[in-house]
């Protein structure tokens, strides 16, 4: 098998992002390995999943840090000491500085539960159902200095119900989160994905025409 990708997963809280990683290595579908798992909260349960699967972990509390570059500064040198060569956010609740955006130029990745550039920030299902979209959907993209503003990787579109409820929107896009963001890192793992520009060019992409999708459905 071809040398692993040695990745960094950050996260703040749950972690079932971090979970689809693991369950995809595991699987042979990611050829990667969770070089360390950094949380920036002692109680984010994404540090049990890790030690339950015999992952390192990193706690670094942001609180004990005077500003966001020196905390960010740590996480370099964190990141640096493991040889981590992609950063994979998820669920990381904290924007990133310039410190740890150009030290990884193009090698972090962050997953965003709507289809971007609609819906940046936080409160993303409240934002989506109170639009009455009939569409939304989840998008793993590179971080640039912009929050959630990066070359756009890959994206899942699943529908928006009026009488959905936020947690149900956020199961389904949830449900597709798992399915993408660890296969967003086995294209770049396979080296196929170029950043131009603001896009993203991936390398033997499958395309399909037929794609469409509509919603309300057309009758009959
Ligand atoms: C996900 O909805 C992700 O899109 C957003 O934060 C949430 C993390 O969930 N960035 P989990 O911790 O991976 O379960």
């Amino acid at each position: 098998m071809a040398e692993k990708l040695p990745i960094a997963v950050l996260i703040s809280g749950s972690g079932t992002n971090l979970q689809s990683m693991i369950d995809a290595i595991a699987a042979k579908k990611l050829d990667a390995t969770i070089q360390v798992v950094l949380s920036n909260r002692a109680d984010a349960f994404g540090l049990v999943r890790a030690k339950n699967h015999g992952i390192p972990t990193e706690l670094l509390d942001h609180k004990s840090f005077p500003d966001r570059e020196a905390y960010d500064h740590a996480v370099v040198d964190l990141l640096r000491a493991r040889g981590v060569q992609l950063v994979a956010l998820a669920g990381f609740m904290r924007l990133l500085s310039p410190v740890l955006v150009t030290a990884f130029s193009n090698r972090i990745m962050n997953i965003h539960p709507a289809l971007l550039p609609s819906f940046p920030g936080l409160h993303v299902q409240k934002k989506t159902l109170e639009h009455g979209v009939r569409f939304s959907g989840c998008t793993v993209h590179f971080v640039n200095e912009e929050c959630d503003e990066g070359p756009i990787i890959i994206q899942a579109v699943v529908p928006v119900f009026p009488d959905d409820t936020e947690e149900q929107l956020a199961e389904r896009i949830l449900e597709q989160e798992h399915r993408i963001y660890p296969r967003a890192i086995q294209l770049y793992a396979e080296g196929r994905l170029h950043v131009v520009g603001r896009k993203v060019m991936v390398d033997g992409l499958a395309r399909d025409d037929s794609q469409i999708l509509i919603n309300p459905l057309l009758d009959g």
